[in-house]
């Protein structure tokens, strides 16, 4: 990201696994600041990597380039609306937050150039999946920046539509506790049929890892990968049917939609 100043409002989870990765990239800590009411976690983030941090937000913001939100929703207008007398038209605002739409803090903040992003919880590791939306009012190098950003913990994927936002929270946001529902109910079903429960555990929990990596890294879509390894009158063959005589497909859709308008809806509360 070369020079470019980058400050975090709120220095919780998210704002340190992005801190973390960032200098793992090797963007110099002193190109960082981060701003919290919480002396603990400013403590903590300028002892493992040494960046500049604030406790008053106007102070964090001046001069840097880049403005990233990582305070929860609720607090988020209070924040914005602090910020606003020191925020200027050139500086760019990345949300983490979820549910406040651009328009919110755009009127909030009095500033244009703003891109939403909905990352998930295995960001925390370096292993998340984001989804961004940029207004219009954002240059290309800035898109470039919060791509950088936010590939700093994983994929980061762009939208061209804002209301996208709730299909990827319902796909990927609230996504790794469908995969914990799975891993948990084969773990049971294994206990069952008289497994160990820790070693139940483990195969659950390693079949995930082990078919996610396989997934990331073939060029083969999943059906395919699922095909390839369902041989005819065989095993997988049987618990395959057995899912879809249940209606699985159905049930994942049903799953995912209502996480989307339950999306939606939070959002519309949260941007009121
Ligand atoms: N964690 C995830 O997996 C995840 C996934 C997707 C999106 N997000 C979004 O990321 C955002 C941050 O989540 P998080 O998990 O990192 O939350 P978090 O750990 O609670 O961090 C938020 C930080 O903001 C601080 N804060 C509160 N008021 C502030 C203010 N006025 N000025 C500056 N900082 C302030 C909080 O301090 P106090 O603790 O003292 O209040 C806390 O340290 C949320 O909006 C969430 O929706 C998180």
């Amino acid at each position: 990201m070369g020079n470019t100043q980058i400050t975090f409002i709120g220095a919780g989870n998210m704002a340190a696994s992005l801190i973390g990765g960032l200098c793992k990239q090797g963007v110099n800590a002193e190109c960082i600041r981060a701003s919290d009411p919480g002396l603990g976690a400013l403590e903590a983030l300028q002892n493992s990597y040494a960046i500049r941090t604030f406790s008053d937000n106007g102070l964090a913001i001046k001069g840097t380039d880049v403005i990233v939100l990582a305070v929860k929703p609720q607090v988020m207008r209070h924040v914005c609306e602090q910020l606003a007398p020191s925020i200027t038209q050139q500086q760019l605002v990345i949300s983490i937050a979820a549910g406040i739409n651009c328009d919110s803090l755009s009127r909030w903040l009095g500033v244009n150039a703003i891109v939403r992003c909905m990352p998930n919880t295995p960001a925390l590791i370096q292993q998340g999946v984001s989804g961004l939306y940029a207004t219009k009012y954002v240059s290309a190098q800035q898109r470039e920046q919060a791509q950088q950003l936010l590939s700093a913990v994983g994929l980061a994927v762009w939208l061209d539509q804002e209301q996208q936002i709730d299909a990827v929270t319902a796909v990927s946001g609230s996504g790794p506790a469908y995969f914990f529902l799975l891993i948990e109910a084969m773990t049971a079903a294994g206990i069952k049929l008289g497994l160990p429960a820790e070693t139940a555990a483990q195969l659950a929990k390693y079949t995930a890892q082990g078919a996610s990596t396989m997934a990331c890294q073939s060029t083969l879509e999943a059906a395919q990968l699922r095909q390839q390894v369902t041989s005819p009158n065989g095993t997988t063959e049987a618990a395959i049917g057995t899912f879809q005589n249940g209606g699985f497909a159905e049930l994942v859709e049903a799953a995912v939609r209502s996480a989307a308008s339950r999306s939606a809806e939070l959002a519309q509360q949260l941007s009121e």
